[in-house]
């Protein structure tokens, strides 16, 4: 499994945190940035990430704002992608193993660094159930021919 992680100028320091976090469990993390935290626009590193996601089915993406709502937002307008916005490990687990979550949104600004580690160790040992929730994500991902997806 491949991971993908962006922010915007308010998450910089929970990437920094995460990637090294992953790096230390032996997981390969691609950071597509950004670097500094010179103001950017959030939806433009939801894209990039979105984009690598969409390309391979076998990898999964971390991305992180402020509050964890605009990146979700803007992630979900992508075909394919299940973002979940998690302030728990309850809802870390519930993400993927009800919801199939394929992108992690995390909010710098409202969850503290003891409750990401929390929230990414549940994501990491959690997987998808199937079963009587596969039929829901089928729904869901049916739901992005309903409407015009621009991406
Ligand atoms: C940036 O100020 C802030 O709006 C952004 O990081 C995010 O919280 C948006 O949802």
């Amino acid at each position: 499994m491949k991971y993908f992680i962006a922010s915007d100028h308010a998450g910089v320091d929970f990437k920094v945190f995460v990637k090294e976090l992953f790096t230390q469990k032996g997981y390969e993390i691609v950071d597509m940035g950004p670097e500094t935290k010179e103001r950017v626009d959030y939806p433009d590193f939801a894209s990039k990430v979105c984009q690598e996601v969409q390309k391979d089915e076998n990898s999964k993406g971390i991305l992180i704002c402020g509050t964890g709502i605009g990146m979700s937002m803007a992630a979900n307008k992508f075909d394919g992608i299940r973002a979940a916005h998690c302030h728990n490990e309850y809802s870390a687990k519930m993400a993927r193993e009800h919801n199939d979550a394929n992108i992690l949104c995390l909010g710098e600004r409202v969850t503290g660094l003891g409750m990401v580690e929390e929230i990414i160790e549940s994501w990491l040992t959690h997987s998808f159930e199937g079963g009587r929730h596969a039929g829901r994500v089928e729904k869901i991902n049916a739901l992005a021919t309903m409407g015009s997806c621009r991406v």
